[in-house]
């Protein structure tokens, strides 16, 4: 099976765990495609939820797919939050924001009473870092200035880009790509990260995965947090 393949089939043991009546945290990726795609068979055929998108492109997919928005300003309750990951290691500790879309899944997953990371197997990972960056979105505010501060963490800082300029989120931010060898102690350095004026949000997603759903060749693997 390929990559595609995996993730679709990690969506829809995904879905499953959605029940009639909630409020579900859709977060963003090729991975929330499938489960928007899942969710809304599942609503066509009766499946009462409403949605709390994470970004505008999945906003786009659920409205596509039939699945009813709450808005950004609405007071959530969010019962299930499902979103896919960059790395997940064995304590469920995650790095996300490969798509930019960091802030709102942090804020969605956060007011979420579970959350529920969907991935095929090539996100595991024994130790967060190595090959594949730490997204840290930071003010536009003197972030070339943060960006030299943030040497001190030892790791190599890459802005993001977007055809030739700065990437740019939704919220008017811009995303460093922090490179570590490897991250020994993840909810340290997601404190340490976050407390630093100008950053506004890191991708280190540190004991808030409840379960993770993981698709490999020999079948769906489900992962609860130690
Ligand atoms: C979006 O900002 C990310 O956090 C995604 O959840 C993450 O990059 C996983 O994406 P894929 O499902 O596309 O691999």
């Amino acid at each position: 099976m390929d990559q595609g393949a995996l993730k679709k089939m990690a969506a829809d043991a995904a879905v499953e765990y959605v029940k009639d009546g909630q409020i579900v945290g859709l977060g963003t990726g090729s991975t929330l495609r499938y489960v928007v795609a899942k969710l809304g068979e599942r609503v066509k055929k009766g499946l009462r939820i409403r949605g709390v998108a994470t970004s505008l492109e999945t906003a786009r997919l659920a409205r596509e797919a039939g699945i009813p928005l709450l808005a950004d300003d609405a007071e959530w309750g969010v019962d299930l939050a499902l979103d896919g990951a960059d790395q997940v290691d064995p304590r469920l500790n995650l790095i996300k924001g490969g798509g930019g879309a960091l802030l709102k899944e942090k804020i969605v997953a956060a007011a979420a009473a579970r959350f529920v990371v969907v991935v095929d197997e090539s996100k595991r990972v024994t130790v967060l870092g190595g090959s594949f960056p730490l997204p840290v979105e930071v003010v536009p505010f003197g972030w070339r200035t943060l960006a030299k501060r943030l040497d001190r963490f030892d790791c190599r800082v890459a802005p993001r880009m977007n055809d030739g300029a700065l990437f740019v989120s939704e919220a008017g931010h811009y995303i460093l790509d922090l490179w570590f060898p490897k991250i020994d102690d993840p909810a340290r350095l997601e404190t340490e990260l976050e407390k630093t004026p100008g950053v506004v949000c890191t991708g280190l997603f540190v004991g808030r995965a409840d379960l993770a759903v993981v698709a490999t060749q020999q079948g769906i693997v489900t992962l609860t947090r130690p």
